[in-house]
Parts: structure tokens; C-alpha cells; sequence
């Protein structure tokens, strides 16, 4: 090996430009940021949650913030499908890194990429910690998105209060964390095809929530009396770090209210009941389904059962708009584009939907370059029909249902139930994701009765 010879001074002097660099200038924004610190400019979520901020740090623990390096899908999808997908398409070669702005931010910002896998144990694995939002002084340029937040790790640190009541930092009030702009910064996404491939905070921002003051905080980190360390004050609005969301049951739970509701009471059979469906988004800031759109899909299912128990199934009407194919459940193959990163060219695809042929699927398809249909945000170009459910909208939808005429005499009871699943499952069975990422979640149901005359 060469000794590389640095004149002492010339050393020193690197090191002092280097100091400089790291203390004055201010940080940097998305992909510029990148190796820009290390990881000892931040302090690990251990060390703030386990002898002052105890509850908070518990509740960050249980949500998806802790695990946004870590999860099974997560690591899934970076390592077998982004990052070889990456390696052979300079068009997606960015995201190698550029996952991690979010989902591992600490090692985005160290230049760690990628980073070791989850079971190494590195500090990537702190996912969206502590450190991260609270060391966030604002973004860059207009609109947040694509990591684009400024990063100034030290002794001060940003929240809701002012104040120097912790020997450990000083506490600058920061107006811009109690804003919707600041979760936008990671909540919305641009594909390097220029798709707005997340767009939470968009949604948000052209909805009825945004225009009322009530922003993304209000629901997702709710406010109560109580402690915000150990040894702290009591505060009537203590910030909860709940960002409970596709991954708490309860919150998707009730999202949409339906209601169903037929144009006659009594039919004999042949005779033709057209059954209508109202489905009210009553929950979100923001469209159902909205972020990771791409794998999530909200169906709805109608089934109707006569008097002796026998079960029929009422696919949707179709409605006759442009692109309407992809919201009606279908047997047909999609997301060929897999086979990049798996190194199988001529990949087949697996089943699009794997809901029940003919049911009403609330969703935005995402398409690759060639025009099919893909999970891989980073490989998308444009964007099917937008069939999601706005904040506070009514969708309605209708069945028609021509009486068989084997059917039972007596009370047909209809029922319509909304269903929602975080990942397509056929996607999930290929690639190995652990069944829990594809179980069914009933968001809500309804029932309707008629009378079926002899
Ligand atoms: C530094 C980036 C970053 C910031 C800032 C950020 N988030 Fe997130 N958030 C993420 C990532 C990454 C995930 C996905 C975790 C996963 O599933 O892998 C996530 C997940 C969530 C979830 C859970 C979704 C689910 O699937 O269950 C909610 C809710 C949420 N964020 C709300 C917020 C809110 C509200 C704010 C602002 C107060 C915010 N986030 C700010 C990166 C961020
Ligand atoms: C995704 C970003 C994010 C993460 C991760 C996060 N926080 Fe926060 N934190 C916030 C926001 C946003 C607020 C409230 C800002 C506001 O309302 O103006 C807040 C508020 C606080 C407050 C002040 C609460 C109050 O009501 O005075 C404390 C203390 C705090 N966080 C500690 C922590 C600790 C400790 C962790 C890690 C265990 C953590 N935070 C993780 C975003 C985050
Ligand atoms: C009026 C309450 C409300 C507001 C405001 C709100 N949300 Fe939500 N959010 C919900 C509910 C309810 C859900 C669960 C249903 C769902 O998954 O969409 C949810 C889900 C989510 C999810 C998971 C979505 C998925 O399908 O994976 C994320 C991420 C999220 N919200 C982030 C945000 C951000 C960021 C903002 C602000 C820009 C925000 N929310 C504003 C109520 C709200
Ligand atoms: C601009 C920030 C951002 C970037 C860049 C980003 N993500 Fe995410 N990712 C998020 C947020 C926020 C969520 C949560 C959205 C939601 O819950 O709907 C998420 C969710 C996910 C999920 C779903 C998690 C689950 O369990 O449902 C996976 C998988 C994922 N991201 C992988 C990736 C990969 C791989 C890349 C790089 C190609 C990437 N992300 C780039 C912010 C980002």
C-alpha cells in the first residue's frame, strides 16, 4: 500500500474547513443532504425515551415511525425489489439511497447506503426516530416532499414549547413541526419519472380539513392532559406520538360508513331490484386509500342471502367512465415490472387483484413505463382513473340484481361490506411478505332486506 503524504498544516487546515462545513453552514435538503452527517450528531431514541421522555418513547415504539427501516415489507421490498432494481436501471438509480431519506434517515444523512440489513442491528434500524423530526428546522423550496426537510442536529432541539427546562438541550419553539407541511416533506413523493407517487399531504391541502385549520396532528397525534417527560410539567395538550394508521385496525375501522338501500321492497322472481350503495368517508384528512397506494386496495363486496341460505354474490354496475377496468375486480396478471429486480425478464406477473371478480375496488392504479400496472412506486410514470374516496365525499355505487327464479320465497336479506387489505395479496404470497401485511380488515358494513313473493 502507497503512504499518501499530507503536509501537517495542510492536514490541519482541511480539518478546520471541514469543522466549518459541519458547523455553520446550514444543512442541507433531500438528496443533496446525503452523507452530510454521522451518526453521532444524533442521540439514539433510547437515550431520550428511557430515563425523561419514557411514555413518549413507548408509544413511538409500538408505531410504524420505529419500524420504517425494519418492518418485513420494508426490508422486502428495498432489498430483493429497489435496490436490485437500482443496480441494472439508471433511470430508478437514485432511490438506492433515497429510500432511506425516509424510512432510515439517520443512515441517509451518515451516507450509510445501503445500509446494513435490519438484522445487523445498526443504527438504521432507529428507522424515524426522536432525533429525526426533532432536529427538523424546515425544507427546502415550495412544496414539501421527497425528504426535502433541513436537518440541524446539536443541543437545540425543536417542539412545540420555549423553554430551557432540561439540562440535557436547550428547547427552541418551532411553528414549523405543528404544521401539515412538515409530515409532507416524507408524506409526499415524486417518482424520478415526476409522478406524484404520495401525495398525503397534497390531498390534505385541496380537501375540507385543510380549509377548517385541522391539520394532519389533530388526528394522528392527538392532544391530552398530561406528562411530556418523567419529571416534567403536567400540560393540558401533551403531543401524543401516536401516527397510528394502515397499521392500527381500529383506526381504518369506521373510515367509510355504508349504506344500502333498494328501489323496491317486493319482487317476484325475473323481476329486476337495483340495490344502492352510499359510502361515506367520514374518518380521513386525506383520500381512502391514500400513501403507499400502490399496495393497499379497499373493496367492496355485496352479497345477498334468501330465505333458505343460499348465498349470491351482486357484482357492481359499471358506471362507463374511462379507466373504470382497473376499479372492478378482474382476472388478470399485472406487476410484470418485478421481473426487473428478480432478473426474470419475461416475468408473467401475478393476479392484479385477488378480490372477488366484479366487486367495486376503490383505488389509483399506478403504471409503469410500459403502461402496466406496478407496486414499485419508484418505477411509475402515470396514474389509472383515481377511484379513492376523498375526505368527507360520498361515493355511491349500485347493483342490479334479476331475481333467479329458483330462488327462495321470503325475506332477501343484502348485505354490503368494505374491505381493505395494506397489500395486494398475490403480491404478498410472491414475495414471501408475512401474511399479517395482506389480512383482510372489514372497514364497515351494512344490511337491507326485500321480500321475495311466490
Ligand atoms: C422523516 C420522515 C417522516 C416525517 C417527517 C413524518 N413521517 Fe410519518 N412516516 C414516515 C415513514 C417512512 C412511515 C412508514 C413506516 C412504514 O410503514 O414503513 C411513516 C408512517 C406514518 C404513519 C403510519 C402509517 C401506517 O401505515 O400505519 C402515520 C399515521 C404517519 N406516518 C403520520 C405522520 C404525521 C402526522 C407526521 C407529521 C406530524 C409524519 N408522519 C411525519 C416518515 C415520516
Ligand atoms: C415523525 C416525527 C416525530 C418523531 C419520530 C418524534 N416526534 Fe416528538 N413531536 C413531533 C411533533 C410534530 C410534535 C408536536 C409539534 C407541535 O405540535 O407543534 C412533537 C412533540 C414532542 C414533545 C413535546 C410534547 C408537548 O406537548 O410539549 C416531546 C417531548 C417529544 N415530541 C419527544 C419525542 C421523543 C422522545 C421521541 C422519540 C421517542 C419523539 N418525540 C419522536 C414529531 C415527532
Ligand atoms: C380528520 C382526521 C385526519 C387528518 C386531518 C389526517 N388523517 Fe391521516 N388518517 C386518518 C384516518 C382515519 C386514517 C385511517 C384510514 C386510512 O388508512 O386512510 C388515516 C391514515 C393515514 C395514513 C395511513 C394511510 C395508508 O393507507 O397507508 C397516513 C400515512 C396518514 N394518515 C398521514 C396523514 C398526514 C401526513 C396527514 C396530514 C397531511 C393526515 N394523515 C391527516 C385521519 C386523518
Ligand atoms: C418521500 C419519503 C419516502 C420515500 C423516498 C420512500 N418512502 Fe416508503 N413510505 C413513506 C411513507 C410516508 C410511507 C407510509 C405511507 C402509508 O402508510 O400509507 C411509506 C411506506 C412504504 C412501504 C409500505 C409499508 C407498509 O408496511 O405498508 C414500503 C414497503 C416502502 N415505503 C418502501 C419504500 C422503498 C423501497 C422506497 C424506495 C424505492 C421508499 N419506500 C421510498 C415514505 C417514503
Amino acid at each position: 500500500m502507497k503512504k499518501i503524504a499530507i503536509p501537517a498544516f495542510g492536514f490541519i487546515f482541511i480539518s478546520i474547513l471541514l469543522l466549518g462545513m459541519n458547523s455553520q453552514q446550514p444543512g442541507k435538503a433531500g438528496d443533496a443532504a446525503l452523507g452530510t452527517r454521522k451518526y453521532d450528531d444524533f442521540q439514539t431514541p433510547q437515550f431520550c425515551g428511557t430515563s425523561c421522555h419514557t411514555d413518549i418513547y413507548q408509544q413511538w415504539k409500538q408505531a410504524m415511525m420505529s419500524q420504517a427501516y425494519t418492518h418485513h415489507w420494508d426490508e422486502i421490498e428495498y432489498f430483493k425489489l429497489a435496490v436490485p432494481h437500482a443496480e441494472k436501471d439508471q433511470m430508478v438509480a437514485g432511490v438506492k439511497a433515497g429510500c432511506n431519506g425516509c424510512h432510515a434517515p439517520i443512515a441517509f444523512l451518515a451516507g450509510d447506503v445501503p445500509p446494513p440489513l435490519p438484522s445487523a442491528n445498526s443504527r438504521a434500524n432507529e428507522s424515524v426516530s426522536c432525533e429525526v423530526c426533532h432536529t427538523i428546522t424546515g425544507f427546502a423550496g415550495d412544496t414539501p416532499y421527497n425528504f426535502n426537510w433541513i436537518s440541524e442536529p446539536g443541543k437545540t432541539k425543536y417542539g412545540p414549547r420555549v423553554g430551557k427546562n432540561s439540562p440535557e438541550h436547550d428547547l427552541v419553539k418551532s411553528e414549523f413541526l405543528g404544521k401539515a407541511e412538515f409530515c409532507g416533506t416524507c408524506h409526499n413523493e415524486k417518482s424520478p419519472y415526476g409522478a406524484w407517487v404520495k401525495s398525503t399531504h397534497l390531498e390534505w391541502k385541496e380537501g375540507p380539513y385543510a380549509a377548517q385549520g385541522v391539520k394532519c396532528h389533530d388526528c394522528h397525534m392527538t392532544y391530552a392532559e398530561g406528562k411530556t417527560a418523567a419529571m416534567g410539567n403536567i400540560y393540558p395538550d401533551a403531543r401524543q406520538h401516536l401516527f397510528h394508521g394502515a397499521h392500527d385496525p381500529g383506526k381504518v375501522r369506521g373510515t367509510i360508513e355504508l349504506r344500502i338501500h333498494p328501489d323496491i321492497r317486493e319482487a317476484e322472481p325475473g323481476e329486476k331490484i337495483k340495490f344502492t350503495i352510499a359510502l361515506f368517508n367520514q374518518k380521513t384528512g386525506h383520500k381512502f386509500p391514500t400513501g403507499s397506494v400502490e399496495d393497499r386496495i379497499v373493496w367492496m363486496q355485496v352479497e345477498a342471502v334468501d330465505a333458505k341460505g343460499k348465498t349470491y354474490h351482486l357484482p357492481v354496475d359499471k358506471k362507463g367512465f374511462p379507466g373504470e377496468e382497473y376499479t372492478i375486480g378482474a382476472d388478470a396478471l399485472a406487476y410484470q415490472d418485478m421481473g426487473i429486480a428478480l432478473g426474470d425478464p419475461n416475468f408473467p406477473g401475478v393476479q392484479r387483484d385477488g378480490v372477488p371478480i366484479g366487486d367495486r375496488i376503490f383505488r389509483m392504479a399506478y403504471f409503469d413505463p410500459q403502461g402496466r400496472m406496478t407496486i414499485q412506486q419508484w418505477n411509475t410514470k402515470s396514474f389509472g382513473v383515481d377511484y379513492r374516496i376523498g375526505p368527507r365525499e360520498t361515493k355511491l355505487e349500485t347493483c342490479t340484481f334479476t331475481l333467479p327464479f329458483d330462488i327462495a320465497p321470503g325475506p332477501l336479506k343484502v348485505t354490503a361490506v368494505l374491505n381493505y387489505q395494506k397489500l395486494i395479496k398475490p403480491v404478498a404470497d410472491f414475495l414471501g411478505v408475512p401474511a399479517e401485511e395482506a389480512e383482510i380488515i372489514q372497514v364497515n358494513d351494512h344490511s337491507t332486506a326485500i321480500t321475495v313473493l311466490q
